[in-house]
């Protein structure tokens, strides 16, 4: 049984170090696991008022995220915390209140930063929002990818062994959450 993976991913830029991340993680998981990105760049931010005539992105991201068995959290740090296009996600995906797309689903976060500590306040901050909501965020193995500036090549290939290593665990871990967690 393949189970199918949202991937929000919280950085814009097109050579995110985040999405290229995201996309070896979607590599080594195949074929338990289809991981696919969820775009939410274009989503207004979040205003109840909208509500009344919901915009088409974000129809768009709480059906995709809806259908999908799991899903998976790829974000840099920004200040400390988890950036604005990331959290209007959650925010949009949290609500109407109680019928939420993200409610029930098996969950992991991983961060990652050129910088040595891995984006660790964005991912216990992130970790804070989702909890409430009721995703069954994974636990361990706790994921901080520090130094990822060096991580890939030019084509954006993981060429840094060990953090092979540490994401090819991550996903067998995360693949076994699901399993145990997801609601069939
Ligand atoms: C950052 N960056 C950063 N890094 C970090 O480890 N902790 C932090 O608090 C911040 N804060 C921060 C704020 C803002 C506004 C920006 C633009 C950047 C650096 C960040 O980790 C770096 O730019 C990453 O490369 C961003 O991830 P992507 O875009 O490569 O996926």
């Amino acid at each position: 049984q393949t189970y199918q993976v949202a991937v929000l991913v919280g950085s814009l830029r097109k050579k995110s170090f985040n999405r290229m991340l995201a996309k070896s993680i979607a590599q080594m998981a195949q074929p338990a696991l289809s991981l696919n990105i969820v775009e939410i760049g274009d989503m207004p931010f979040y205003n109840e008022e909208l509500e009344e005539d919901v915009p088409a992105a974000w129809q768009r991201v709480r059906e995709a995220v809806g259908a999908a068995d799991a899903v998976l959290f790829v974000s840099p740090e920004y200040n400390r915390s988890v950036p604005a296009v990331l959290k209007n996600a959650v925010d949009v995906l949290s609500r109407p209140y109680g019928k939420g797309a993200l409610g029930g689903k098996p969950a992991a976060v991983v961060t990652s930063s050129p910088g040595a500590i891995g984006g660790f306040g964005a991912n216990h901050h992130l970790r804070q929002s989702i909890v409430g909501l009721g995703v069954m965020v994974m636990g361990a193995p706790e994921t901080y990818i520090g130094n990822i500036g060096t991580a890939f090549d030019e084509q954006g290939n993981l060429i840094n062994p060990s953090t092979r290593e540490f994401l090819e665990k991550f996903t067998v871990a995360f693949q076994e959450w699901i399993a145990l967690t997801a609601a069939r």
